[in-house]
């Protein structure tokens, strides 16, 4: 068995059903995302794993053991938020060692060692004295997590904890916490509606769409492969559009005399509807096939990619391009569709 078995886990509000009969499997060392937009489920799940909320239905296993009915304390666990809930008025040191405090008999020494170790790992050695209120967000974050690590957790649970951070350091928190889980390889559940998080964190991916389990598959897999229209749209940005297939091996745009050659793989795909990623659309390719006309409909310079929309027969496509923008609105170019797929509508 896996070192995590959720099955068909479901928790209901009255009508509202927060998590609908979900399954999953955790190897251990495992890093999972819960990815999903807000009201999925996502947090609803994670606390039904800590203890915090009682399942409706199912069973959580974790290293053979049932946890439904377990206090949130036995259940061995380490929990990040959002909201740290670090003691301000306390040391960095007391702040740590809280919990062991509460959990273990260790002499003062040990202590000391135990929490000196953590805040080495965490990059924050010889932080023991500092005040928690004079510590900048990110260095909160890590006492906050080095509060949770020096328990030894079998399972660390994660629910949105870089949201209340600036752009540049959730990007350096976020690096940091992959950095921690390889080298500590704590089995991790970590919930985001962030794809970018998800998909660069985590070796799996769960996608929750009201409460129901949409998908749960390597993040190389989701991104090149995801199979609906609400995955594709979750998970970067794409084009749609509506298509018919032809006898041929040929998918042709419902508005246009536009047809490209079908993917075999999307031969019995039962559906009509194309997606295509921005970044697989080039602008005034040398040469090659799938080429088509088009006229640029805005440029907007992200900085190091440039966004245009270009109208191309009845259909307009966003399309991203490295660098600085090299078309302005009104040129006419062409385009060329280098990868696309059938999705469920
Ligand atoms: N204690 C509660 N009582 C009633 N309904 C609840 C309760 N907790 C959650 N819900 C409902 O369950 C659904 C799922 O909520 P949940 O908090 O799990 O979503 P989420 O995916 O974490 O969303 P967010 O991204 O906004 O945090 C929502 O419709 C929510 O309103
Ligand atoms: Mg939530």
């Amino acid at each position: 068995m896996a070192f995590v078995n959720i099955q068909n886990l479901r928790k209901s509000y009255g009508d509202v059903v927060a998590v609908n009969d979900v399954s999953l499997d955790i190897e251990e060392g495992e890093f999972v995302s819960i990815l999903g937009p807000s009201g999925s489920g996502k947090t609803t799940m994670l606390k039904s794993i800590a203890g915090f909320v009682d399942p409706t239905a199912g069973s959580i296993v974790v290293a053979g053991n049932e946890m439904i009915g377990l206090p949130p304390e036995d259940r061995n666990m380490g929990l990040v938020f959002q909201r740290l809930a670090l003691f301000p008025h306390m040391s960095v040191f007391d702040n740590v060692a809280f919990g062991l405090r509460h959990r273990e008999n260790l002499t003062e020494a040990e202590m000391e060692e135990r929490v000196a170790e953590i805040l080495e790992i965490v990059s924050l050695p010889g932080y023991e004295d500092r005040n928690i209120q004079n510590l900048s967000g990110g260095e909160q974050q890590r006492v906050a997590l080095a509060r949770v690590l020096v328990l030894e957790p079998d399972l660390l649970l994660y629910d949105e904890p870089l949201s209340d951070l600036d752009r540049q350091l959730r990007e350096q928190m976020r690096r940091e916490i992959k950095d921690l889980h390889d080298r500590l390889e704590i089995t991790s559940i970590y919930v985001t509606h962030n794809q970018r998080e998800a998909l660069t964190l985590s070796d799996r991916v769960l996608v929750l769409h009201e409460g129901e389990k949409v998908r749960y598959a390597p993040p190389s897999e989701i991104y090149q492969d995801p199979q609906s229209k609400f995955v594709a749209n979750f998970v970067g940005d794409s084009n749609f559009v509506s298509v018919t297939k032809g006898q041929n091996g040929t998918v042709t745009f419902e508005d246009d005399d536009i047809s490209l050659p079908m993917h075999e793989a999307d031969a019995d795909a039962p559906t009509d509807l194309l997606y295509i990623r921005p970044e697989d659309i080039t602008i005034n390719p040398s040469d090659g096939d799938r080429v088509f006309s088009g006229t640029v409909r805005s440029t907007v310079h992200l900085g190091s990619v440039t966004e245009y929309k270009i109208e191309v027969g009845g259909n307009e496509f966003l399309t991203t391009d490295l660098g600085a923008p090299k078309y302005t609105k009104g040129d006419s170019v062409t385009v060329q569709f280098e990868d696309y797929g059938l999705v469920e509508a």
